[in-house]
């Protein structure tokens, strides 16, 4: 388990916990990028989540790594999502998978027409010292998003993408109909990275 873990599931449990408390009773919420939870596997935040709910509620995983039975889906974050009819449709730490931000989008439209509530996380890429300068960067090359919604950073910072579907901001959200309500901003003290939980509202 990496520090980066304990950190995001003390910022984000009791939050989350929160939210699923005030559904209502047999409520049905979506976990995107999370396995079903009889695989015990990378369940330290939903462990933590959970054991601040004492709300009954109809759960649903869906995950690459998932097999197919009752409340347990196989779902490809790279695919178009058909996930529709919930109460709630919680994704965390399962964007920066992501590699188009175009793609993204029409995604994030989809479900939020579709569902009645909807919650994810993004988180930027690693900073980078450059010329005095923090440049938030993709390493290796690597495709995946970088979220930088640097109005709600402390600081001054840069992106440095390596392709244009890259980077997604603020403004590209709202320019496409996507509204961001912020419920937590906070930096990990570790790799540096910075965590945005929000709901995503908006689509068409
Ligand atoms: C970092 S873990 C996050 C798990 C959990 N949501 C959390 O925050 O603790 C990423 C999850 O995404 C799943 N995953 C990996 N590639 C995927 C893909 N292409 N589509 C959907 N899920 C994927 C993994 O099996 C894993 O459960």
């Amino acid at each position: 388990m990496g520090m980066t873990d304990h950190q995001v599931a003390e910022r984000y449990s009791s939050v989350v916990s929160g939210i699923l408390n005030e559904l209502p009773i047999a409520s049905r919420v979506a976990w995107l990028g999370q396995k079903h939870p009889s695989m015990a596997q990378d369940k330290f935040l939903y462990d933590s989540i959970m054991s601040g709910v004492n709300n009954d509620l109809n759960h649903t995983f869906y995950d690459l790594n998932n097999k197919e039975f009752e409340g347990s889906v196989k779902w490809d974050v790279h695919s178009g999502w058909n996930i529709d009819g919930y109460d709630l449709v919680l994704g965390l730490r399962v964007l920066y998978l992501c590699d188009s931000r175009k793609k993204l989008i029409s995604n994030l439209k989809k479900i939020c027409s579709k569902n009645d509530s909807v919650i994810f996380d993004f988180m930027t890429g690693n900073p980078m010292q450059m010329e005095n300068k923090e440049v938030f960067v993709k390493k290796n090359n690597s495709q995946t998003i970088l979220p930088f919604f640097d109005e709600l950073y402390e600081g001054a910072y840069e992106v440095d993408p390596n392709h244009d579907d890259q980077v997604i901001t603020l403004q590209h959200l709202n320019k496409s109909g996507i509204e961001i309500r912020n419920i937590l901003t906070f930096r990990d003290s570790i790799k540096k990275r910075y965590y945005t939980l929000c709901e995503v509202k908006g689509g068409s």
